[in-house]
Order: structure tokens, then sequence, then C-alpha cells
């Protein structure tokens, strides 16, 4: 499926836009201030429910207005087959998600069908950030390929949130082993899920790494869960982590929190087997966030069927040099781009329709 068209209503500076794309994509330039990244986020929006800047709903809606609307028409290649997806949202935090009109109140359903992939500025968080980014970054992608991994998510966080509670509040309380038996039940499943991803996406890090940056270094990744042991079955796993809780229960009553579990964990990058973070520039960290961008697009391609739509937002422009030329074989082909750019004179994806934005107007040109 491609999106064939975007109708905004309220969405950040456009009152009403309707634009009609092919499935190659589409190719945004214009000013900063011109509306270029609010476009991106609207597709993203669309397709996963959230910001791809991490903004909340309230900042999407145009400046005194109550309520905003997004709506896309996505059309089957193989058939013209077409599905109809949009989001309304207000300021009272009321959502309405629709599917062919049909209402959709489950977000994990509404997610299943994302096949979005983005790059951008803010990437760089993927490395620079605090392990919560990271997290982020694995538990949306994990989300978009299994209906069950956000379920899991949400499960274990409110067995989390419980317990945390007990800890500060009512530390003898015996359900506090409840709470723990469930965290450790939810959290083998993401802990599995999560490595398994790693497992398939570090060598395909260390390739993309190389064939961007050019210069002989050895870019990895690797997960850190924050509970250490070499177990790596998953019932053995949750068996390790319940007991890891409980010896940790008096220590954690001190803290204040929990101490362990996939709420902590981590992934590290390294360059030459040095912490990238530490050692290095600011070039070879936007390559490694780009490599991971594009592990999560193959690991998208590998997992599910369908179209992919890939949303670069101004991120060449934050490359050194003839980077962007290393990258844009690795993009082509590859699904639907919408890319944004701040240069007219754009040299690369002239295959691609281009559009113009000045003043919140989108001009075909
Ligand atoms: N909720 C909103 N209502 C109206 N205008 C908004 C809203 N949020 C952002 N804007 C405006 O959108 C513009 C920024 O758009 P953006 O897509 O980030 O620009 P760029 O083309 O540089 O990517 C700014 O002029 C900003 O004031
Ligand atoms: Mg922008």
């Amino acid at each position: 499926m491609y999106l064939s068209s975007l109708q905004l209503q309220n969405f950040r500076n456009y009152r009403s836009l309707d634009i009609s794309f092919e499935k190659t994509g589409a190719l945004f330039y214009g000013d900063n201030g011109a509306g270029k990244t609010n476009i991106i986020e609207a597709v993203y929006f669309l397709s996963l429910g959230r910001s791809q800047r991490g903004a909340s709903k309230t900042d999407m809606i145009h400046t005194g207005c109550n309520e905003a609307y997004v709506e896309g028409v996505y059309e089957n290649t193989g058939d013209s087959s077409q599905a109809s997806i949009s989001i309304g949202f207000s300021r009272d935090r009321k959502i309405i998600m629709k599917r062919d009109n049909q209402r959709v109140y489950k977000l994990s359903e509404f997610i299943i069908q994302s096949n979005v992939i983005t790059f951008g500025p803010q990437d760089i968080m993927l490395i620079y950030g605090d392990p919560s980014d990271r997290r982020r970054f694995i538990d949306i992608l994990l989300s978009q390929v299994r209906e069950e991994y956000l379920g899991n998510l949400i499960q274990y966080r409110k067995n989390l949130i419980n317990r945390n509670k007990l800890l500060s509040a009512n530390p003898d309380d015996s359900s506090i082993n409840i709470y723990e038996e469930k965290m450790a039940e939810y959290g083998s499943e993401i802990f599995a899920e999560r490595m398994k991803l790693f497992d398939f996406i570090s060598p395909h890090f260390s390739e993309y790494y190389s064939t961007i940056a050019r210069n002989g270094n050895v870019g990895t990744v690797q997960y850190k869960p924050s509970i250490k042991g070499d177990v790596f079955e998953k019932a053995q796993w949750r068996e390790m982590f319940h007991t890891k809780l409980k010896e940790r229960r008096k220590r954690d009553i001190a803290l204040g929190y929990s101490s362990v579990g996939p709420h902590r964990d981590d992934c590290i990058f390294f360059i030459n087997n040095r912490p990238v973070k530490f050692y290095g520039s600011q070039g070879e960290c936007r390559i490694m966030a780009f490599s991971l961008r594009l592990c999560s697009l193959l690991y998208l391609e590998k997992e599910k069927p369908g179209n992919k739509i890939i949303l670069i937002d101004d991120a060449f422009a934050e490359l050194d040099k003839g980077k962007g030329g290393n990258i844009f074989p690795l993009i082509q082909n590859r699904g639907q781009l919408f890319i944004t750019t701040h240069s007219k004179d754009e040299a690369l994806f002239k295959e691609l329709p281009r559009f113009s934005i000045n003043n919140s107007k989108v001009l075909s040109v």
C-alpha cells in the first residue's frame, strides 16, 4: 500500500490541505519554518498515532483551533484497492481513529498496519540521548511488527507502576509478589523479542556503518539488558528476572523504584570497540543513527509484507559532504519516499515529484 493522498485540517500550520502522491513519493523543498517537517509529521502520525519528534497532540492542533483532522488514502499497487485511514483529535483529549470509516479503538490494532520508517535530525538522540530514547525506538519498531508486543509492554508497565507504588507506600503487602510475577511474565516476552531484534540487526548495522562512513572504522551496536547473566532462553530468563526482583526488593524500597527489568535496558554503540557517545565525532554519531534507522527498515522488510513508506526529514543536511551520496543507493527503491530539503536544487532524488512549500502553500512544481 502506498499513500496516494493526504488531507489535513487544522494540523500545525495547515488550515486545510489536500495533496495527491505517486507511488514513488515526493520531495518537498522550502525555507526554514515553511511547514516541511509538519507534512512528514502528519504522514507519521497517520501511521503510528504519534509524532516522530515527540510532540504532544495538542501541539499539532493549529493555534486557536480546538481540533485537528488527518486523513490518508492508501492504494494497493496490485489491484488498485484503497483503504482510508483517519485520526481526528481535540484539545480535550478526544481521539477518533478510523479505517474505512469504521472506528478502531485500540492503538495496537491501528499500529499493526504501520509500514512507516522515519529518518530525521532528531535521530542523533538515539546516540546522545537517554536510554529511554533508545527504548522508545526499539518499542515502536517491535510494536509495528507484533501486536502482542505493545500489549505485553502495556501490561508490564501496569505491573511495574503497581510494584513501585507498593515499594514506597506499603512494602510489606504480599501482593508485591503478584506484581513481580507478572513483571517477570510480560518482561520475558519483551526481552525475548528485543534479543531477537538485536541478533538480526547487529551484523547489518556494522555493514551499513562501513558503507556510509568509508573510513575503515568498525561500528557496532549491542543490546545491554539491565539484568546480567548468560541466559537467553525465555522461561529461564523469566525465572532469573523473578528471582532478581525478589532479591532487589530491599534495595528498591530504599530507592523508591524498581531498579531492574526491561524498563531499564539500553543499547550501546561502539566505534572500534570504544563507546561512540564518548569517542565519536558528531558526524560519526549521525552515521550511527542513520545505520540504525536503516536496520529498522530492513527489519520491517523481513517481518512484514507490503510497501514501506520512508520519511526523510532534512536528514542529509546534517551529514558530512558526500555521505548523502553513500546513503542514497541504500534507500533507493525500498518504498515510497517522502523527503524534505532546504534546497530547490537538490541533486539526489531527481525522479521524485517535487513540491515547493511557502507560507503554508504546497505547490506541485
Ligand atoms: N500548532 C501550530 N499551529 C500553527 N502553526 C504551527 C503550529 N505548530 C507549528 N507551527 C508553525 O509551523 C512552522 C514550522 O513548520 P515546520 O514543518 O517545522 O518547518 P520546516 O519547513 O522548517 O520543516 C512554524 O512556522 C511554526 O510556527
Ligand atoms: Mg523541518
